[in-house]
């Protein structure tokens, strides 16, 4: 069975599928997404593994990120559209204390797709979708303090520095959403079209 698809006015998020794999393995070989992403080379084989598990956790959700300008024909949901995908975009319900909490995290992978506000329409997207399908309360966000496109790209999007590790060189910002911002966040995603 497929997930739903959002589609916005740059992006449209569709589930993560195994077609979308191959690519995806693809990507994580390049030691600058590795590294700002925080993440190890895996085989194929465990990129598939990976791609299972995270489909089934129910403390995740993960969205692949297709650049509606790269979407050939119409877009069809179910169809995997894998030669848009530029990116992806997840939450993690990771702290076990407080369900209501998510960290959130962006790839745009695709060089030629960055810099056209794709991962501020993501990220938007998927906070509107969390608070609404989750009851998420509380977005934290883990950023190397060297990377300055994804502290900005935060920052903007209202997230605050709550704190800093020495060890890991990484800032965590928290963006709390209640009432007002709520509101807010649903005014700006409002023209999301959900398929089906
Ligand atoms: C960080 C990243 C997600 C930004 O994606 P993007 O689609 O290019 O970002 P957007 O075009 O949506 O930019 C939104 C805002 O982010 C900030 N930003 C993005 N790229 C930036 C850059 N290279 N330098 C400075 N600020 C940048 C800006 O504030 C921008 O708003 P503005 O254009 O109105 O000034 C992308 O570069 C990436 O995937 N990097 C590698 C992986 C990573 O770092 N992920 C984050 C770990 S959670």
């Amino acid at each position: 069975m497929v997930g739903v698809s959002l589609e916005g006015e740059k992006v449209i998020l569709v589930p993560y599928m195994k077609e979308h794999v191959p690519k995806y393995h693809q990507w994580m070989q390049d030691p600058f997404l590795l590294e700002t992403t925080a993440s190890e080379p895996l085989t194929l084989e465990q990129e598939y593994q990976m791609h299972l598990s995270w489909c089934q956790d129910p403390l995740k959700k993960t969205f692949i990120v297709l650049d509606k300008d790269l979407v050939e024909g119409t877009f069809v949901h179910g169809d995997p559209h894998v030669e848009a995908m530029v990116g992806d975009v997840n939450i993690y319900m990771n702290d076990l204390d407080n369900l209501e909490l998510a960290e959130v995290e962006i790839m745009i992978a695709e060089p030629k797709s960055r810099g056209k506000g794709l991962a501020k329409d993501a990220v938007l997207m998927m906070m509107a979708y969390a608070v609404e399908n989750f009851g998420i309360h509380v977005f934290r966000a883990k950023i190397g303090e060297s990377n300055g496109a994804s502290l900005r790209l935060f920052q903007k999007l209202g997230f605050e520095d709550i704190s800093y590790s020495e060890i890991f060189k990484e800032v965590t910002l928290e963006l709390p959403v209640e009432n007002a911002k709520r509101e807010e966040l649903l005014v700006l995603t409002a023209n999301v079209v959900r398929h089906p």
